[in-house]
């Protein structure tokens, strides 16, 4: 196997020319990828063409164990791509066609365009996202990422001291009314609860102190909610430094993040006028 890298921003991302999702499977192939994973945290896997839902499964289970849905369905709507290891990103319902500007189920997937990072409203949290575009949209709709060790390391040191021992709650469901969304039922809000994490961990695989918030933190333990707030506007204005983003998106890649790194958005785009098919395949903690 040989491939290309070719890093994509000063502190992180690079892009892999020559790995091939669908050839490249042999262990020592994962191995080399996931050290690429490890060293630049988000990684742009180039192919011709789109995976199929089955190479895409297939190979994120190569990375680790595959989130699958758990909710259940909402009454009345088809799933358009039938994988429960699939999240579909689009803005298209069962059918194919676009959803319209005032479906509940296209406000919360606006949600996405919040910077957060996968999953952190579980306990068991999103390790890696693989994001593989079918269609992209003319102008608008790229995938902005910021890696968070780097924003940690540049943290003055008396910021770092105040987060030590801080722990946040993530909640799904906050993100998504913080994004246009509608309240959830009781029922849908009883399919994700909320999970606790600390404001700081340690990424286990390169041993790296990472600040590790998302649009889903409702709220720090054992602080007043308007303290909380402000700390977090700080965090998120420091987060958001134009030195620390990159927009690193062409047709055809498969886009992979540490979740556990990273934190990530979709950008505006004109979701009423134009398709964008997206889907997303993530692995989890053990
Ligand atoms: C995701 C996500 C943003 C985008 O798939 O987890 O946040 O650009 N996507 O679609
Ligand atoms: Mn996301």
């Amino acid at each position: 196997m040989t491939f290309e890298v070719e890093q994509l921003h000063p502190l992180y991302a690079a892009k892999i020319s020559g790995f091939d999702m669908r050839r490249d499977t042999n262990p020592e192939s994962v191995a080399t990828l996931k050290a690429l994973l490890d060293e630049y945290a988000v990684c742009a896997v180039r192919h011709e063409t789109p995976l199929t839902n089955e190479e895409h499964i297939g190979f994120g289970a190569l990375l680790g164990p595959v989130a699958r849905k758990s909710m259940p369905r909402i009454a009345g709507t088809g799933m358009r791509v039938p994988y429960n290891e699939i999240v579909d990103q689009s803005n298209l319902d069962g059918d194919g066609k676009i959803y319209p500007d005032r479906d509940k189920r296209l406000a919360y997937k606006r949600a996405n365009r919040l910077w957060h990072t996968d999953m952190s409203y579980r306990s068991n949290r999103a390790t890696w996202s693989l994001l593989s575009a079918h269609v992209v949209p003319p102008e608008g709709g790229e995938t902005e990422t910021t890696d968070m060790r780097a924003v940690y390391d540049d943290l003055p040191e008396k910021m770092k001291a105040r987060l030590e021992g801080l722990v946040a709650e993530h909640c799904y469901w906050h993100s998504r009314m913080l994004g246009g969304g509608p309240e959830p039922t009781p029922e849908e809000r009883a399919t994700r609860p909320p999970a606790q994490h600390s404001l700081v961990h340690t990424h286990p695989t390169s041993g790296r102190k990472v600040l590790y918030i998302a649009s889903h933190v409702r709220s720090i333990a054992g602080m007043p909610d308007d303290e909380a707030k402000s700390l977090l506007e700080e965090l998120r204005a420091i987060t958001l430094h134009p030195e620390y983003v990159y927009y690193p998106w062409t047709v055809g890649d498969v886009l992979i993040w540490d979740n556990l790194v990273t934190m990530h958005r979709g950008t505006d785009f004109d979701d009423q006028k134009y398709i964008r098919d997206m889907r997303r395949v993530t692995c989890r903690e053990e």
